[in-house]
């Protein structure tokens, strides 16, 4: 959502805080600001936009002083403005907030009874009053923050400075993560290790409630009950390099053209590569004896989750139930006895998919997550977590996160198969040695980069753009829709071909492309029936298909993108990839922010 830095340093604080609010902004990134302490007094600059135009701020009227702290915003309570931008400043204190204060309102109503004056809309500037208020009552900056903090509901994480306090800053987490880093004679705090990565490689994750006062000696932390707790320092093999864009113009091009390696990577954490068996760690469920799985999830995520459920279904006889998180936390879904319950998130942090994920602890369901962030949120609450091998994703729009979480899915069905005994040694084999072509055919489909170029340019001047497909197609049509709006905003819809007759087949004329996920499998003669329906009526088809698909047919369509000859297994890996970057040459063209579309986030920490 936010992303937040604090910086206890012996050289200037400001470049420092900026720099690494760079690799924060996939975090939000409609205003930033920083404050800094200047001889014990708080200064601030901020800016509404990207962090160019703070950036631009600070070259006019440059920041001084060796302790700072910085944002980076998604406007969640109040527009982007400058008065509604972090930090957010009294005369006693400076703080940056990531997430939702629930409590503000009264929390607000009361200091207004108080006389306290508001400079902004946000929820986070409750928070700088009640530390400033209980300081005038005469408590010292520890004991007024871990005052403070012990009044806030909702999910937060805090960096906070003081007036006069040069050699102090706190630190807390509730729902939204906050890591420490440890330098020589320097402490950061930050929103991920990334954001810390070119300082030090020593860092801390605080857990759920902890809160920290950090010097620069050191750092005490306290829990929730506020007893002295010790948390591991890890050395992290994040590196400021792995949040670069490489030779690529964008980082959602940089991740879409990784997807061949990170995908290897994932499949051989995961696969005996020796013996082409499965080798996932040992899970505390048997599948064997499982009555149903439910998969829960939020937007690109949801959609893997939608394809492993015909995997689950037809690979391993295994009922499945799929829902998006928002839903289904509030659905007060019966759940069954000796059930599982998959979460999947690239960030880990996603608020509705760990809401829902508590509700199934409830429910008596075993906890399995699929994430790409092992220390986040979803990863700590749950039974087990299969981690996906993606490296940071960066551009807003999923795409290798997506085909890393599609790899650990099919995993998990083919494991889920093998232990239900519908997957012998040699059918086992195969489909290892299936997957593990993967990385190959996806270099395959991305030598057709420039052929996909031009036909997205014709795509960018549609108005309204339709995806269609079936089986686990039809989840790559809804993802197909959604990655073009939103980094294209040219309105799609996704939809299983055969509900087409059903309704929307009312869009199509010739100004609606329409895109027809089709590999050559069981379903495809049934899918080709309805493109027919589609250029009946003057439809222009984009089909996405192998040779033999294209060949049977691919004459009427007006392009046509041929991918490998695939199975129903690899098939969703494999055709995740015309339909990315058919999006992503599609906004190239329209000139949109391909990693920043507007309105959006990387990490959505809100309801
Ligand atoms: C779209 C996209 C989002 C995320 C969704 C869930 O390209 O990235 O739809 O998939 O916000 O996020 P995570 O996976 O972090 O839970």
């Amino acid at each position: 959502m936010c992303g937040i830095v604090g910086v206890l340093g012996t050289q200037p604080a400001a470049p420092v805080i900026l720099d690494a609010l760079k690799r924060l902004e996939y975090r939000g990134y409609d205003s930033a600001g920083i404050a800094t302490l200047v001889n014990g007094g708080i200064d601030r600059r901020r800016a509404v936009g990207k962090l160019t135009a703070l950036d631009a701020v600070l070259q006019a009227n440059p920041l001084g002083g060796t302790a700072g702290i910085g944002h980076t915003r998604w406007a969640t309570h109040g527009p982007a403005s400058e008065n509604n931008a972090h930090p957010h400043v009294t005369d006693k204190v400076a703080l940056v907030h990531n997430g939702i204060i629930e409590n503000f309102r009264e929390l607000r109503a009361e200091l207004e009874a108080d006389g306290v004056t508001f400079t902004s809309e946000t929820d986070t500037e409750i928070v700088a009053h009640l530390i400033t208020q209980a300081m005038k009552a005469g408590a010292s900056a520890v004991d007024a923050a871990s005052q403070t903090l012990s009044r806030l509901e909702g999910a937060f994480a805090l960096c906070i400075l003081f007036h006069g306090e040069e050699d102090l800053m706190i630190g807390a987490r509730k729902g939204s993560p906050l890591a420490i880093g440890y330098g020589n004679g320097e402490m950061y705090l930050g929103s991920d290790a990334f954001a810390l990565a070119p300082m030090t490689n020593r860092v801390a994750f605080l857990e759920e409630g902890d809160w920290t006062v950090v010097q620069r000696g050191g750092v005490t932390i306290y829990d929730a009950q506020g007893k002295e707790v010790e948390r591991p320092v890890k050395i992290t093999d994040a590196s400021a390099a792995l949040v670069g864009k490489g030779n690529h113009r964008h980082f959602m091009a940089k991740e879409i053209f990784e997807q061949p390696e990170v995908i290897g990577h994932t499949l051989t954490e995961y696969i005996d590569t020796m013996d082409n068996r499965l080798a996932l760690p040992s899970l505390p469920v048997d599948f064997s004896t499982l009555s149903r799985v439910t998969i829960v999830a939020c937007g690109t995520a949801s959609y893997a989750g939608h394809v492993a459920k015909y995997w689950f279904e037809q690979l391993a006889r295994l009922p499945v139930e799929i829902d998006i998180a928002s839903e289904f936390r509030y659905r007060e879904a019966p759940m069954p006895a000796n059930g599982l319950a998959v979460f999947v998130s690239q960030s880990g942090e996603t608020a509705d998919t760990l809401a829902a994920l508590r509700y199934c602890r409830e429910q008596g369901q075993k906890i399995l997550s699929i994430v790409n962030v092992t220390e986040s949120s979803i990863a700590r609450e749950s039974d087990a977590i299969v981690p996906t091998y993606a490296g940071p994703e960066i551009g807003v729009a999923s795409t290798k996160a997506f085909t890393c979480q599609l790899t650990v899915l099919a995993l998990l069905a083919l494991e889920a198969a093998k232990a239900r005994g519908h997957l012998n040694k040699a059918e086992e084999r195969l489909s290892v040695r299936r997957l593990m072509e993967v990385p190959r055919l996806m270099s395959d489909v991305l030598a057709h980069d420039d052929l996909i170029q031009a036909i997205a340019h014709n795509l960018s001047k549609a108005r309204d753009v339709l995806y269609l497909g079936r089986g686990p197609m039809y989840p790559m049509a809804l993802e197909g829709a959604l990655k073009l709006k939103e980094i294209s905003y040219i309105h799609a819809e996704g939809y299983a071909a055969g509900e087409l007759k059903h309704g929307p087949v009312a869009l199509v004329d010739e100004n609606v492309p329409v895109v027809v996920i089709a590999p050559s499998t069981v379903l495809f003669d049934k899918t080709v029936s309805n493109m027919q329906v589609v250029m009946a009526r003057g439809g222009r088809v984009i089909l996405i298909s192998d040779k033999k698909g294209i060949g049977a047919a691919g004459k009427d369509a007006v392009a046509v993108i041929e991918v490998p000859e695939c199975d129903r297994l690899t098939a969703p890996l494999i055709y995740s990839l015309p339909v990315q970057l058919l999006a992503y040459h599609t906004a190239l063209a329209k000139g949109t922010d391909v990693d920043q579309p507007r309105n959006l986030a990387k990490s959505v920490t809100v309801e």
